[in-house]
């Protein structure tokens, strides 16, 4: 199985840093081979580097020593990413726990997948080395106030709730401990470790496309480790958290409109091109399963090419662009409707209202602990 990151660095990195980077966001072990895209270098601040590796798929890879994986919020991102940790082999079902979920389908669905529920989200904490943050941002300051007690140091916290800063759940922990920060004569009261990570459902099958962020008080193998859970249902990226924004603009469902909340992943604009792809087919005749088949399918190849090639997407286009011929006659068309614009502007307006959404999440905290504490 080929598994791709495309990574960036400062122009002038050395080949020590491609090599560093392509380790980060492969893991170690594995192939990397790193091209820098002729005609992009020269335009920008960032050299491109693809770097693609071949991981061995012939025997599954043993599960990754976390310990128990509980999640707290059982609804649809969490569910993606039991299902994938389940399917790859990251950790099995029985190393997993989830507060219990009211809806009655989707609690039938964590027991068929073979994980047990738990009554409350202190159980969960209590129980859980690896503790994962999975409701809306708008409950989870409750959640934090209620699990608080029962997080200990060798307990870390793997947020994924979008708009809410690792900092911001450092400072509510350790405020509903009562002690607003670290005793030195007490490791119970040491600030808990975070890692802020931003998935997406396809995690459930495996074609994540997630970065993971470090807290402030979290340690590079905390790090590794969840980078290495993320990769395993897809592709991973460890990104400063300062931008997640960006991660959440580039991958956002623009239509989401849940209270207070950003869900900072999504493919939403690819499913928004694969319906209109579809259109386009059924105008044209063809009937609306196969025009949807079709699209879909040529999506994913496109995107597995780009992934597996290396090569600049510009690239691709062009290899398939004949003079004169029906693609480009199409590409003039879509230039003309603005589309590329139309995309760009939808992923910068989106990383726009994520940071407008975190800054309203610090804003409501420092109201309530009259703190003025500021993004
Ligand atoms: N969905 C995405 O594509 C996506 C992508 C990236 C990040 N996220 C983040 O993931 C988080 C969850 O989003 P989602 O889409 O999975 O939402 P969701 O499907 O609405 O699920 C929310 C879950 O939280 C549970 N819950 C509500 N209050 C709770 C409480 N006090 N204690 C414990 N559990 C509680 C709900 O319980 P019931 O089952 O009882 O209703 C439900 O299972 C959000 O912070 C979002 O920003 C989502």
């Amino acid at each position: 199985m080929l598994r791709a990151a495309t990574v960036r660095v400062s122009r002038g990195g050395s080949a020590a840093l491609e090599r560093q980077l392509a380790s980060r966001h492969l893991g170690g072990g594995r192939r990397a081979a790193s091209r820098v895209f002729p005609g992009v270098a020269g335009r920008c601040r960032h050299r491109e580097i693809a770097v693609v590796a071949r991981a061995s798929s012939s025997t599954p890879p043993p599960p990754l020593a976390l310990g128990t994986v509980g999640f707290i919020g059982a609804g649809s991102m969490a569910e993606a990413m039991a299902r994938g940790f389940a399917e790859s082999g990251a950790v099995s079902p029985s190393s997993m726990r989830v507060s219990r979920s009211s809806d009655a389908a989707r609690a039938a669905r964590w027991t068929n997948l073979g994980v047990e529920a738990l009554a409350s989200n202190g159980d969960v904490a209590r129980v859980s080395d690896v503790v994962v943050l999975a409701v809306k941002p708008h409950v989870l300051p409750g959640v934090l106030t209620e699990i608080a007690s029962h997080v200990s140091p060798e307990t870390l916290l793997l947020s994924v709730a979008a708009g809410v800063s690792t900092s911001f759940i450092e400072r509510a922990v350790s405020d509903a401990r009562g002690g607003g920060g670290s005793r030195d004569d007490d490791r119970r009261f040491s600030p808990p470790r975070v890692i802020r990570v931003m998935p997406n459902t396809p995690c459930q099958v495996r074609a994540a496309a997630s970065s993971v962020s470090a807290g402030a008080h979290s340690s590079s193998a905390d790090l590794d480790a969840i980078a290495s859970l993320m990769r395993a249902v897809g592709a991973c990226v460890v990104v400063d958290e300062s931008l997640i924004d960006a991660v959440v603009g580039v991958r956002r469902v623009p239509s989401y409109t849940g209270p207070h909340t950003t869900p900072g992943s999504g493919p939403a604009y690819v499913y928004q091109i694969i319906e209109a792809m579809a259109d386009g087919g059924v105008l044209c005749g063809l009937p609306r399963a196969d025009a949807t088949l079709l699209a879909a399918q040529t999506v994913m190849g496109a995107a597995k090419m780009v992934l597996e090639s290396g090569e600049h997407p510009a690239a691709l286009k062009d290899k398939v662009c004949s003079p004169g011929g029906t693609t480009i006659r199409a590409v003039a068309a879509m230039e003309a409707a603005g589309v590329r614009a139309g995309m760009i502007a939808a992923v910068r307006a989106s990383a726009e209202r994520s940071a407008e959404l975190g800054r309203a999440t610090d804003e409501a905290e420092a109201k309530a602990t009259g703190t003025g504490k500021k993004r």
